[in-house]
């Protein structure tokens, strides 16, 4: 079966195709990362735009490079939200063309779904298992039963990590997207500033990271005002290991409440090197799912392998009337 994604919820437009929820035969990324890198984060009407000159031509060049034909493609699976609604209109609309003029089914993908299935291109997935989801607008730790069944455990209560990380990033002058530069930086130096670990209530599987990201900025403020230097390095390696501390205990200690089979991370966070190590330290018990870097972030790959899977379970495709959604609950959405 040959699943063709589209992908365009925030500043990546992208257009895979993927052959049975595996081999992936092309998958073009186009990234607007310089373009926003300018105002120091993504400016949605901006990103809309470049959304709407690049995905005919992603399209044309997706199905080039993966050699096939648009009537050889079995199903369109597409982002339908959450995100941007402009980024994803756009997105939502060229893969309805696409179905309505090729006559092909058409099904809409929850865009974190996306980054859980992912993992399945390089790994086998095995259930129940436990997903971190870390990525710039979310967090959140979910129960995977089974494919596609979804129950959110915890979630943020304020930034999202990757967020945060971005703002840690400006505020010692990294630029835009600063997550990879912060985990590049905190590879370099010592966890010797001391930063809260924020916990929670006992047992809650929730986070917080705005206090965290308070705490480093009061930090950086209060040095400048008394004219003394702060060891960037150390500092971004004392924020990581605080953020990794606290998602890899609290996954963790999930995996084992649920004795799952797989922990699964996901999101453009689970790029994250210094989150990869903490894991391989501290889970013993559980077989880990990291996508490859590639596949972190966000692309189209991972939204054709969830459609695939989705299709696989509930044997329903949508309809032309399909829309986009700022906001979509993931639970809703695929009904538990
Ligand atoms: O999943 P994604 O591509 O987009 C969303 O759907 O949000 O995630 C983007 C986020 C950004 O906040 C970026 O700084 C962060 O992922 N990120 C990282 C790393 N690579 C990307 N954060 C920490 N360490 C990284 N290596």
């Amino acid at each position: 079966m040959l699943v063709l994604g589209v992908e365009s919820s925030c500043d990546e437009t992208s257009v895979a195709v993927v052959k049975d929820g595996k081999e992936v035969l092309s998958n073009v990324i186009n990234s607007q990362i310089d373009i926003h890198k300018r105002f120091g984060g993504v400016v949605p009407e901006v990103a809309s735009r470049h959304h709407v000159y690049q995905v005919s031509m992603i399209f044309e060049e997706t199905l080039s490079k993966a050699n096939v034909k648009p009537e050889e493609i079995d199903l369109v699976a597409v982002t339908i939200g959450p995100g941007l609604i402009g980024s994803l209109l756009v997105g939502v609309n060229a893969a309805k063309t696409f179905a309505l003029l090729y006559h092909k089914k058409i099904i809409g993908v929850h865009h974190l779904a996306g980054h859980i299935y992912a993992n399945a291109i390089e790994h086998e997935m095995h259930f129940p298992a436990v997903a971190l989801l870390v990525s710039g607008g979310n967090t959140e730790l979910i129960y995977m039963k089974d494919h596609f069944s979804f129950e959110v455990v915890g979630e943020t209560l304020d930034d999202a990590v990757g967020e945060a990380y971005d703002k840690v990033a400006r505020v010692v002058g990294l630029s835009y997207p600063g997550g990879p530069a912060v985990d590049r930086l905190a590879h370099l130096g010592k966890d010797t500033y001391a930063l809260p670990r924020v916990y929670l209530e006992e047992n809650s599987y929730n986070f917080s990271f705005s206090g965290l990201k308070s705490a480093v900025i009061n930090l950086v403020h209060n040095a400048n005002q008394r004219n003394e230097s702060i060891n960037r390095e150390n500092l971004c390696a004392s924020f990581q290991a605080s953020v990794c501390e606290v998602l890899v205990a609290k996954t963790l200690k999930l995996a084992k409440e649920k004795q799952v089979q797989q922990i699964i991370v996901a999101g453009g966070v689970s790029a994250n090197q210094g989150l990869k190590e903490r894991f391989m330290k501290e889970n013993t018990e559980f077989e880990l799912c990291i996508p490859s870097i590639r596949y972190c972030t966000d692309n189209a790959a991972m939204i054709a392998v969830a459609g695939y899977y989705q299709f696989q379970k509930f044997k329903k495709e949508d309809d032309l009337s399909l829309n986009a959604y700022a906001s979509l609950d993931l639970e809703e959405l695929y009904e538990i």
